[in-house]
């Protein structure tokens, strides 16, 4: 198993991973106080998604099995499944790209198989559970968001053989993470960073001075971007599909985006639609 591309002191057990960085289910042990974790942390962000969390996100929440402690991995993956063909799969946090990729392609989520500690409610530099099932798996329900995280992880090898990782990672970063949604005229929230985060979710809806630009591929993949902060800029879809529909261009755009000088995190560039 290559980790060599991972950052160092990561919480998970890697060294009881398969080739695929997935686990036995007989890894999947939460404790009680884990459930505990879980209950508090869904009660308090499920009550910040009404007029902050866009709708279809919101739909595919409450068809999900999330409400009474940490998710059973088999009924998540059945109840995904009936709706779009994915399921979810344990791994022990953070992944190297390559077998990222080879997940998304096959419709696999990954999802890490430990939960945050009592002291890191508000925040934690890993990725855990919370975060990739509550944040990720409830936008896998819709057809063209999955349609396109697929794609996503199909284009993923082709990227890595032109060393065009950096503008892909924007991709994922802007659009999976901390992407906004245009709905009835109103903005609202879809992205995992943003949901599995109180602070994120006023901030991305509702801060003011905020950049909130109209979705551009092409600006997305050349902005930077920065991991310790709130977000000093967001885009903006009009709807799944265009999300989906835009990924025909990738190709083309990620050459481009890799051999020019990127935009740094929070600035305007030109063109820019601010809405
Ligand atoms: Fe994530």
């Amino acid at each position: 198993m290559d980790t060599a591309t991972l950052p160092g002191g990561l919480r998970g057990d890697y060294a009881g991973a398969r080739a695929d960085f997935t686990l036995a289910p007989g890894a999947m042990r939460f404790s009680a106080a884990d459930d505990a974790t879980w209950r508090l942390l869904h009660r308090r962000q499920t009550a910040l998604l009404p007029g902050r969390a866009a709708t279809p996100l919101r739909d595919g929440l409450a068809r999900l099995p999330f409400g009474a402690g940490v998710p059973d991995f088999a009924h998540t993956s059945a109840v995904l499944g009936a709706a779009t063909g994915w399921s979810i799969v344990p791994v022990p946090g953070l992944i190297p790209d390559h077998a990222f990729f080879d997940h998304l392609a096959e419709r696999r989520f990954p999802v890490t198989n430990w939960i945050r500690r009592a002291e890191e409610l508000d925040y934690i530099v890993e990725p855990d559970i919370f975060h990739d099932a509550f944040g990720h798996v409830p936008l896998l329900m819709q057809p063209e968001f999955a349609g396109f995280l697929r794609a996503y992880g199909r284009l993923g090898q082709q990227a890595a053989r032109i060393g065009a990782l950096a503008p892909l990672a924007r991709l994922y970063w802007f659009m999976v993470e901390f992407g906004l949604i245009e709905e009835d005229g109103d903005l609202r929230a879809y992205g995992a960073g943003i949901l599995s985060s109180a602070a994120e979710m006023r901030h991305a809806v509702e801060q003011l001075g905020v950049r909130r630009l109209r979705f551009d591929l092409s600006r997305v993949l050349r902005t930077a971007y920065a991991i310790d902060d709130l977000q000093p800029t967001y885009f903006v879809i009009r709807d799944f599909a265009e999300l989906f529909g835009a990924m025909r261009l990738l190709p083309a755009l990620l050459p481009l985006a890799r051999d020019a000088e990127p935009f740094p995190p929070g600035a305007a560039a030109p063109g820019d639609v601010e809405l």
